[in-house]
């Protein structure tokens, strides 16, 4: 057995304190120009900065914001004010994350599935992002539920290879975010969802424990448990029974914090189902949220590129992160 890594756990702990969640800012290039281009927003590297930078200076954020996920730019760029993004977040309460997985590729011999890349010197950039200020990490697997898909060898690489990061991250001192993303696209039922997630999460455990990971120091990053986008939605109370009974069969109690992805769900339905978990309550660890979309689309919405819109956009944020704080206690009262 080897010894508890203290400073390992504090980290997740701090991430998922009472009230508190995660704001995931790390889209990658194509991903942040796919959610600009709908608004008509230039996909420039100064609006990018100017977009992150009005999330992160949003007043008293912390009070619901636990950390921050940034991207490779994003950590080396600097607020408005000259302080280093990484430097004016931990003046601010903010615990810095890096998203450090490369994005998925068509995996080999398997149509439609699709594998992480990034584990490629990993060591060496955790090295320096630890400098640059990070304490936490992300990796993102994806599954896609048809009636062929996710296969076992699918479920098994990815597996393996958020293991293999969880690892290396550990090992730099850094808590690894644990993130198998089952997608919604399709129109399976949530009963089919259930039994993916379930499958998914067994997997990663396994490799977790077989890459010997102190699950005292990560974080599970998991999807809810919910039917396809295609198909009729399931109801609130049955996502939450549903994605508890889930997580209760596969994720073992030394893990501190589930904090969900979004997913393309509603910033409303992504805060009901949070809060409908916590109603029912009775976990071993802390549920909340990671959510990328689910805080962003108000004010990205609001922003539009336009300075004379900062305060009202902050205020949308605000808005979100305390609503979704709420619903980490499961006090949640509506929109
Ligand atoms: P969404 O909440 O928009 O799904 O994003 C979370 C995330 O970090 C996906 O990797």
């Amino acid at each position: 057995m080897a010894p508890l890594n203290e400073s390992l756990a504090q980290t997740a702990q701090a991430l998922v304190a009472p009230g508190k969640g995660i704001l995931a800012a790390d889209e990658s290039h194509p991903t942040i120009k796919k959610r600009f281009d709908k608004l008509g927003i230039a996909n420039t590297e100064e609006n990018r900065r100017a977009y992150r930078d009005m999330l992160f200076s949003t007043p008293a954020i912390s009070n619901h914001i636990s950390g921050v996920i940034l991207y490779d730019e994003t950590i080396r760029q600097k607020h408005s004010s000259g302080t280093p993004f990484p430097k004016f977040l931990a003046q601010n309460g903010i615990i810095r994350g890096i998203k450090v997985d490369e994005g998925t590729i068509a995996l080999a011999n398997f149509p439609g599935e699709k594998v992480t890349e990034g584990l490629d010197g990993l060591g060496k950039r955790f090295a320096e992002y630890a400098q640059l200020g990070a304490r936490f990490a992300k990796w993102r697997a994806v599954f896609t539920i048809t009636d062929t898909t996710p296969s076992d060898y699918c479920i098994r690489s990815n597996a393996h290879l958020l293991a293999r990061y969880a690892a290396i991250a550990q090992e730099a001192g850094i808590v690894p975010i644990v993130e198998p993303e089952v997608l919604r696209d399709g129109n399976h039922d949530i009963n089919r969802c259930y039994d993916v997630i379930d499958r998914v999460l067994n997997e990663v455990f396994r490799e977790l424990h077989d890459h010997r990971i102190q699950l005292e120091g990560i974080l599970l990053k998991p999807s809810m448990v919910t039917a396809g986008e295609g198909a009729p939605e399931a109801s609130v109370e049955q996502v939450a029974e549903l994605t508890l009974r889930c997580l209760r069969n596969t994720v073992p109690p030394a893990v501190p914090g589930i904090v969900f992805l979004s997913g393309g769900q509603t910033s409303e339905a992504a805060t009901k189902h949070l809060d409908a978990m916590n109603k029912i309550g009775e976990v071993p660890w802390r549920l909340s949220f990671s959510y990328g979309r689910a805080l962003q689309d108000d004010p990205m919405h609001t922003w539009m590129g336009k300075p004379e819109n900062i305060k009202a956009a902050q205020k949308a944020f605000a808005r979100r992160a305390e609503l979704n704080s709420l619903a980490t206690s499961g006090k949640y009262a509506g929109e």
